[in-house]
């Protein structure tokens, strides 16, 4: 790393945590925890004055290779992210940036790596370095570990269960070692439901809602505005999807939903994705053994295991949707008097997010719905093929 890259990744790992600790103490203090105009204007003035200073000597240095521009872009993601949260910048009242330098900084790093010029979410989760045991974060406030952690905690083992499925598209569903993969596919979906659950129990409403969330913001990188990370934006959960077959890429609500999030991911991510879009789910492969082989042992079996991997795909959809959503975002909007702007990490109003979570969950829970497009039936169809007799 340049002594320039270190020095700004330094900073952001120190000052910058404080500084924005300092500002949501003093937030989560007020009466009214929404409003941050008006507060710690200090302690802004010295966030956003000290984060220009490494940004312009980085600017100049130009870019210095992969490892230092994905880290790099992290960062004057993260120091965007946070005059966003802090309302020195907002989208809806600019035109363009008003921080130049750093919207140069980071469209230069973006475009090197061929991934949007923001912060994403794997520089957050499963790139986030950890040094003596700290992993990078906006403040240090425990609600935000927590977040951090079982997000990452999550993705990979949504990975996990991705990788299995994909051993399996290479020797057949028919397979007599596709019981491995499934096996192994099962054990990462319930890690995933564990993570979870922790989520729900520990993760405090208000902390998350007040303090964490609001870094997740959209904002303007030079004229273009950037929707914000999400712990989706990696290809595990869409091969998961795709190979199971719950949902296809060809379909008229999900296709798009692939194209956009393709310059939020890792590029090893996007080839992945991109493979994986080529692909016959085992849905379909399971489909069309079944008249033949329906009373095959290696049929039963193997169906029974892809069931099963399914019906627990579908809890952490459930999970994610009535549970996590519901309570972290929903629920804790409903209680404010207006909508706060920006809440959505991709823009849009709270309910027409509301309503494209859930079309996600009925598709990956495969729900008995007659206005989108759901493998209910086949799922049906092979329940009964596999059940016992
Ligand atoms: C407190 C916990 C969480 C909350 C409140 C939450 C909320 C949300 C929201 C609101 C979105 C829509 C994007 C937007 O903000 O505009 C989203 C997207 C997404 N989140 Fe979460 N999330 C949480 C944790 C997780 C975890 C642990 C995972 C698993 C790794 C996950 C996976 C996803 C995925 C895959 C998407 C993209 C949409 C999809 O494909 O379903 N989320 N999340």
């Amino acid at each position: 790393m340049s002594n320039n890259s270190e020095a700004f990744e330094h900073w952001i790992r120190t000052s910058f945590v404080q500084m924005n600790t300092e500002l949501e103490e003093l937030y989560f203090a007020q009466e009214d925890r929404s409003r941050v105009t008006g507060s710690g204007d200090r302690i802004k003035h010295s966030l956003r004055d000290e984060g220009h200073t490494y940004v312009t000597a980085l600017r100049a240095e130009g870019n210095t290779g992969f490892d230092s521009a994905f880290g790099v872009l992290g960062n004057v993601g993260m120091y965007l992210g946070a005059l966003r949260r802090h309302e020195l910048t907002n989208p809806a009242r600019e035109e363009r940036s008003p921080f130049p330098e750093a919207s140069s900084l980071a469209i230069h790093c973006g475009a090197s790596l061929g991934m949007a010029p923001r912060f994403a979410t794997a520089h957050l989760t499963i790139h986030n370095r950890a040094r003596a045991g700290l992993r990078k974060s906006f403040t240090s406030l425990k609600d935000e570990f927590l977040f951090i952690d079982e997000n990452t905690r999550g993705i990979l083992s949504l990975q996990r269960a991705a990788d299995a499925l994909t051993s399996i598209v290479h020797v057949g569903v028919s397979s007599p070692v596709a019981d491995v993969m499934f096996a192994a596919a099962k054990h990462s979906l319930q890690e995933v439901i564990q993570s979870n659950r922790r989520l729900m129990e520990r993760l405090d409403v208000e902390r998350f809602f007040h303090c964490v969330r609001p870094y997740y913001k959209p904002y303007r990188v030079g004229r273009q505005e950037y929707r914000g990370a999400n712990a989706g934006d990696f290809s595990g959960i869409n091969e998961l999807d795709l190979l199971l077959g719950l949902c296809r890429a060809s379909d008229p609500y999900y296709g798009p939903l692939l194209v956009d999030k393709m310059l939020f991911m890792l590029p090893a991510d996007q080839a992945r994705l991109k493979e994986c879009m080529t692909r016959r789910s085992l849905l379909d492969e399971l489909l069309e053994l079944l008249d033949a082989h329906r009373d095959a042992d290696w049929f039963q079996r193997n169906a029974r295991a892809f069931l099963e991997v399914c019906d627990l795909f579908g809890r952490t959809a459930a999970q994610h949707h009535d549970e996590l959503v519901k309570r972290f975002i929903e629920q804790p909007a409903a209680r404010l008097a207006e909508e706060p702007q920006g809440l959505t990490a991709s823009g849009p109003p709270l309910p027409v997010l509301l309503r494209s979570l859930e079309v996600l969950r009925d598709l990956r829970v495969a729900a008995d719905r007659a206005d989108i497009s759901t493998r209910h039936r086949d799922l049906a169809r092979l329940r009964a093929a596999a059940a016992p007799r």
